[in-house]
């Protein structure tokens, strides 16, 4: 571990690439092994029936509900809206993850996507952006989603290559406009985008700097000036680890752990900030576009918490670095 601290955090000491270490016991084994084909088998009517059911957008969260319920042990999703009380339901549905709507979010590993969908008001329409130094590649099938989080999430997807959103400067008169095209032709206007903005999966201590070259102030203000909404939604995964896929994971042995466990206890906790609501009739609780900063996305992000904000040099090229250095010792380790 000492040979790798040059990849933790110079201020804080915080790693956001380690992995937390999972040690199943026999029990665990066994039990998993006895379970999966159990579950398996009590799915298949729900998996049968539920492409007829997902025409429907509220039955369609509540599949997604069951499935990840009953199969990967979560529990509880809690859901708060800055500035919303937990119990004003009305309010907290009109502020929740609209059609139109771009949400900066941080992401700890596949299971993310179906609690996106489950939030949103038309699970259909829920589309993933990466940010990278080029802009955002969007991505519409989950299952490029799930790939990439696998594969330690540091490549963009095929997908997302050919779907490239190039951040326009709307302020220049100069600059192309090519952005916001492809904004409005690869989200369209009734998509919900939501924009893992520091490029990566971390392993929930910290909030990396965002990839060099991605201007989130810029993406804010074109995204408000093309009419989509704009939020900033924090993600924690209790107990963290099981589910997280921070480096490359074996996707069968990550199945194995997160598919067998009977009682239910994987908590996520998620809090939103809406910076710009295009839904709201007269717009006073809006933030002026040109107030939307890089800092004041990452410090909302790190849900007002600067401890938790890393210095510049952690970001994605870090972490490829490090993934990096973790392969070549392992290598030396085997000559
Ligand atoms: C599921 O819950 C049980 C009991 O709380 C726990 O022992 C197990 O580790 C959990 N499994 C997963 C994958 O979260
Ligand atoms: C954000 O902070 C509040 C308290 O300030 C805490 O209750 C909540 O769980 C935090 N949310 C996340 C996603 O970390
Ligand atoms: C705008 O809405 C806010 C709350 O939603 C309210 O407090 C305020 O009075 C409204 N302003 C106008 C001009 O209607
Ligand atoms: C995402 O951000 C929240 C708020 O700062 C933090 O509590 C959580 O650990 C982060 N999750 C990941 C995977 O980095």
């Amino acid at each position: 571990m000492e040979k790798f601290s040059s990849f933790s955090d110079k201020t804080t000491g915080i790693s956001p690439f380690l992995p937390t270490p999972l040690h199943p016991t026999l029990k665990t084994y066994i039990f998993h092994t006895i379970l999966i084909p159990i579950k398996l088998f009590t799915m298949i009517p729900v998996l049968l029936i539920s492409p007829l059911l997902t025409l429907f957008p509220n039955t369609y969260k509540i599949i997604i509900d069951v499935i990840l319920a009953y199969f990967f042990n979560l529990s509880e999703t809690e859901f708060a809206i800055d500035g919303v009380r937990r119990l004003d339901e009305k309010i907290k549905i009109s502020k929740s993850p609209r059609n139109g709507d771009i949400i900066i979010v941080n992401s700890t590993g596949p299971l993310d996507i179906f609690v996106w969908k489950m939030l949103s008001e038309n699970p259909k329409n829920v589309k993933i952006g990466i940010a990278n130094g080029d802009g955002i590649g969007i991505i519409n099938n989950w299952i490029s989603f799930v790939n990439w989080c696998f594969t330690g999430s540091l490549n963009l997807p095929n997908e997302a290559k050919k779907n490239i959103v190039h951040i326009t400067d709307i302020d220049a008169t100069s600059s192309n406009v090519d952005g916001v095209s492809d904004l409005k032709k690869f989200v369209g206007e009734n998509g919900i985008l939501y924009v893992i903005v520091e490029g990566t999966i971390t392993n929930n201590k910290g909030i990396l700097s965002f990839p060099r070259g991605f201007d989130v102030g810029a993406f804010a203000k074109m995204a408000i000036s093309c009419n989509y909404g704009f939020k900033i939604m924090s993600l924690k995964v209790l107990p963290t680890g099981i589910s997280n896929t921070v480096i490359p994971t074996n996707f069968w042995y990550w199945i194995f752990l997160n598919f067998g466990s009977m009682s239910m206890n994987l908590k996520y906790r998620i809090k939103m900030t809406v910076l710009f609501d295009k839904y709201t009739k007269n717009g006073s609780e809006n933030v002026d576009p040109s107030m939307i900063t890089d800092t004041l996305i990452r410090t909302i992000l790190a849900n007002n918490s600067r401890l938790k904000l890393l210095s510049s040099e952690m970001d994605v090229k870090k972490k490829r670095e490090y993934i990096q250095a973790v392969l070549d010792s392992r290598e030396k380790k085997y000559v």
